[in-house]
């Protein structure tokens, strides 16, 4: 959590950093700020609030000429989010000035240790340290390179930087250590940030920063040292295919909307290159180098855990493989039993949470087999996993996530079907059932999703009444419940449950009355029937029930919602997104912010 962002180049440096800072505000938005050096000193410009309330601030000010600055939005860990907890933090001479991404984990004792030599701090964070002690590594070494490793020698946790020196003004430098950050390389100019959107509309060209490494930048080139040796490190620039285009909201009123009318194209995009349809097979190379796993253990956080939940039914059911899932923060703290013959797979968009990330680690060092589901290239998990299947998804802006899941199921469903294929566990007919309807998915879905929105718009408004809310499915459609729960919870903020639909007889059943309803799948496959008799039970406490089904199914329920049936596994392509115009309608008929939700975050790079 945290957006970071820093300029040096000829162009007025404030309108780039503010517009940066807007592409990364899914990352943290309670509090911005931007430093930068003109006429002769650091000038901080801090506010709480999101970025808006910060350029409000920043053009009462003179015109801005400085073309070398830092900007941060924040999301508060330590310290709550008012306008002193803001960054860019300053050491006490205005020499020096910072932004953190990140948590010092013993920052308490350092700060006692400053305090009594004479240093004031004015924040409670804990990122002040930071600046402090590189003010001080400064004076004794008189070298931006010794004073960042002389700090850096001296803190634990997590941390991406940027750091101005007043006496430097044509240099800007970063490091990091387990917190996103990646170099911008233009002409006549470069950036640091959190991540690729911030400077997409001037470059593609990437250096990645690995962890334990300091970059120094000025406006016609970039330097990277080893903290640890202080020596230079080359690095390779990499151009990344994304269109600015993709970081823009396209005529459409939120991200969120957007990236879920965007799903048919991700699907093709996920697919890409991956099935041969003429000869009716799979080409995923990154999956011919590993072995066929006797068991798969599946780790992530949030909507990718949903995402590998459903993997699960799918890996079991086609390639006859046990599968494991673990929300990573659970994971990373038991003692997961890992047999030589077993892979690990993780999940996650931004391959930067913390938690899964961690979990990784921890695998990687019992040996284990590593393959990352990934959507960004360059992440932390793209980059230390054994190999990787990226998800072609485009960068997901919105903070509740939406078609990063419907790229992780693809590429799930694709490895289900290429395990089952080298293993013969899935019968020729039903691979080339699933291959024949996966071509024209897309289309049937973009086909649908208008009307889709319409019928999701007038459901929400019927039951924009309702505080609580179940979504139940069985089998493939559980998973999907969950997510279905979550999304409206993030979002609308109204409270909802996701169960499994045979288990609410166990006890959920007791909060069923008429203002409590129930979001059912039920969709056409092995479990149907069962799925008509819990939704009977529900109605029996007369309970209102919303029903997602096919045409032709006979259920009766107080609102209908009939979807393409396209085999009961791609049918989730529909349900999904069904559920998230459900989520998105009823947050936008109650006034809610739907691009940044309360409290939360796109990427959880702290524990
Ligand atoms: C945060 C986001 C969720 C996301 C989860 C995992 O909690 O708000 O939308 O699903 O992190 O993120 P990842 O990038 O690892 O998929």
């Amino acid at each position: 959590m945290c957006g970071i962002i820093g300029y040096i180049g000829y162009r007025p440096c404030v309108p780039v950093l503010i517009d940066g800072l807007k592409r990364l505000e899914y990352r943290g938005y309670d509090s911005a700020g931007v430093a930068y050096i003109q006429e002769g000193e650091i000038n901080i410009i801090k506010s709480q609030g999101k970025i808006s309330s910060l350029e409000e601030k920043i053009y009462t000010k003179d015109p801005l000429h400085a073309t070398l600055g830092i900007g941060h939005t924040r999301w508060a860990t330590h310290g709550i989010p008012v306008e002193k907890n803001a960054h860019p933090h300053m050491d006490n001479d205005g020499n020096v000035a910072l932004i953190h991404n990140g948590i010092i984990e013993n920052y308490q004792e350092i700060k006692e240790d400053l305090i009594s030599e004479g240093y004031k701090f004015l924040s409670d964070t804990d990122t002040e340290v930071l600046v402090h002690l590189i003010s001080k590594g400064y004076k004794e070494t008189n070298h931006p390179l010794s004073a960042i490793r002389y700090c850096l020698e001296r803190i634990q946790g997590s941390y991406a930087i940027g750091v101005l020196f007043l006496d430097r003004p044509n240099e800007l430098w970063a490091a990091r250590e387990s917190s996103p950050l990646i170099v911008g390389v233009g002409v006549g100019e470069n950036f640091i940030a959190s991540d690729l959107p911030a400077f997409l509309p001037y470059t593609k060209d990437v250096i990645f920063l690995e962890d334990g490494e300091i970059a120094r930048l000025d406006r016609e080139g970039v330097d990277v040292f080893s903290k640890e040796s202080g020596g230079v490190v080359e690095k390779e620039v990499k151009t990344i295919p994304w269109d600015i285009t993709l970081a823009q909201k396209g005529g459409f009123k939120h991200f969120m909307l957007k990236e879920i009318m965007e799903q048919p194209r991700v699907i093709q995009e996920a697919l890409s290159g991956r099935i041969d349809y003429k000869n009716r097979s799979l080409i995923l190379p990154e999956l011919d180098s590993l072995f066929l796993p006797e068991k798969i253990h599946i780790v992530a956080c949030g909507t990718s855990f949903h995402a590998g939940f459903w993997g699960k039914y799918l890996l079991e059911r086609l390639a006859k493989v046990p599968v494991e899932v673990d929300i990573a923060s659970e994971f990373r703290y038991r003692s997961p039993i890992i047999g030589e013959k077993e892979m690990v797979v993780v999940i996650s968009q931004s391959g930067e949470t913390a938690d899964t990330l961690a979990g990784l680690r921890m695998v990687k060092e019992m040996g284990a087999v590593v393959l990352g589901i990934c959507n960004v290239v360059g992440s932390s998990v793209a980059r230390e996993s054994d190999k990787v299947l990226f998800t072609q998804a485009g960068p997901e802006i919105s903070v509740a996530s939406t078609k990063a899941m419907c790229s992780q199921m693809i590429v799930l469903l694709l490895m289900a079907l290429y395990f089952g294929d080298k293993k013969g566990t899935i019968s020729k007919k039903i691979k080339y059932e699933i291959f024949d309807n996966l071509g024209s998915l897309a289309n049937v879905l973009e086909a649908e999703l208008p009307s889709m929105r319409e019928m999701a718009k007038s459901l929400a408004i019927e039951y924009s009444f309702a505080r609580s809310f179940f979504y139940l499915g069985r089998g493939l459609n559980y998973p999907l419940a969950l997510e279905g729960a979550l999304k409206l919870k993030e979002i609308s903020y109204i409270h909802a449950e996701g169960y499994a639909s045979g288990e609410m007889k166990h006890g959920p059943i007791a909060l069923i009355d008429p203002s409590f309803p129930s979001f059912v799948l039920a969709t056409k496959d092995n479990l149907f029937q069962k799925v008509v008799s819990n939704v009977k039970e529900i109605q029996a406490r007369k309970g209102p029930v919303i029903c997602l089904t096919h045409a032709g199914l006979e259920i009766n329920v107080d609102s209908r919602w009939d979807i393409p049936y396209m085999g009961d596994i791609l049918t989730s392509f529909f349900i999904l997104p069904a559920e998230q115009l459900f989520a998105y309608e009823m947050a936008v008929y109650l006034g809610k912010d739907v691009d940044q939700p309360r409290n939360l975050a796109k990427s959880v790079t702290v524990e």
